[in-house]
């Protein structure tokens, strides 16, 4: 931790005291500290870290490189996991500061709630950045900058892609549309982005849109309800590979040909997505970059140093077509 002095002032005892308090503070999700763990004198920026959970391989991909990334930097890393619950993320930023970390960064579950839980962070004069996911705080004063991908333009080149895939169609296309978690901002944002896109064409309704939470159980579970309620199905929207991946199980075994009978768009790129893709079973994907760490450290560096940070800084993405796909995938990290 960045604060000289601290381990003299506050004596032996107290810091003794402090750390106990801190351990028996865990517990609101899973957590760890990533290495030295909080030592009482180190000059370490020490970074809580509150990720949203572990639901698909963009979040895998996504703490591999926070956590590659801090060690990089030199940066003492508390990581708590919060199992897709916004209770779990409140709960560890109060642990962050009660633990009097550096710097917060977290990726919020969901849009909305954060407002009462920033301003004890800001109170305590501890700098929280946002990473990934927007919160919908009103007052921008409570965390310094917000790092990630434009989920509204992943939703948008989605449905330019189908709009101009099917612009021959002289009749309806269905689309069935399987959202992210439930009031997030990428569930949010995308549906925005790809409900503007395929406005341009009437032939083109979504008939059916519901939640699989990011994951590829969810994906596969409402996808199979889908097929059931409705006949004529001809694509699909996926708000990330991972639903997409379950999805293709449902349709194969209701006896269709995922990428033909079903056209299928997704959003992410990983790996697992990007082979579905190179084979034909998906048919357009938009990336999203999990690869935050790097950029993320350097943040945590300048605002901890009192640097002033852009309000916003967005991940460089681009999309993917089945060819592209295959020239890709030989040197994809993730
Ligand atoms: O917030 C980013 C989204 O969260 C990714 O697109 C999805 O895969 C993840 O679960």
């Amino acid at each position: 931790m960045l604060r000289t002095g601290t381990y003299t002032r506050r004596g032996f005892g107290a810091i003794l005291a402090a750390g106990l308090l801190a351990s028996g503070l865990a517990g609101c999700g899973n957590s760890d500290t990533g290495g030295s763990g909080g030592e009482a004198g180190s000059d370490k920026i020490v970074l809580g870290f509150s990720q949203v959970g572990a639901e698909s391989g963009w979040r895998t991909a996504n703490t591999t490189s926070v956590k590659e990334a801090a060690t990089e930097a030199g940066i003492e890393l508390k990581f708590d996991d919060a199992q897709q619950k916004q209770e779990n993320q409140i709960k560890a930023i109060r642990n962050f500061i009660q633990q009097k970390v550096d710097v917060i960064a977290f990726s919020p579950v969901v849009e909305s709630g954060w407002d009462t839980v920033l301003k004890e962070a800001k109170d305590a004069d501890i700098p929280v950045i946002l990473t990934d996911r927007a919160v919908d705080s009103a007052d921008k004063t409570l965390y310094k900058t917000f790092i990630g991908s434009d989920f509204v333009k992943e939703g948008r080149l989605s449905g330019e892609w189908l709009v101009e895939e099917k612009k021959a169609a002289t009749g309806p296309v269905n689309i069935v549309e399987l959202q992210g978690t439930t009031g997030s901002a990428p569930a949010n944002d995308r549906k925005k982005g790809f409900a503007e896109a395929i406005a341009t064409n009437p032939n083109l309704k979504v008939v059916a849109s519901q939640s699989g939470d990011f994951t590829r159980a969810g994906g596969k579970q409402v996808m199979e309800q889908f097929l059931k309620a409705n006949p004529k199905i001809d694509v699909l929207f996926a708000h990330n590979d991972d639903m997409g991946l379950g999805a293709l199980e449902a349709i194969t075994a209701a006896g269709k040909v995922p990428g033909k009978d079903i056209t299928i768009i997704t959003i992410d790129a990983v790996k697992d997505g990007m082979q579905a893709l190179a084979d034909g079973k998906f048919n357009f994907i938009a990336e999203c970059s999990p690869l935050l760490g790097p950029q993320l450290m350097d943040l945590v560096k300048k605002v901890h140093a009192g640097e002033s940070v852009p309000e916003r800084v967005e991940t460089e993405e681009t999309t993917f077509t089945p060819e592209q796909a295959k020239a890709a995938l030989p040197t994809r990290k993730y």
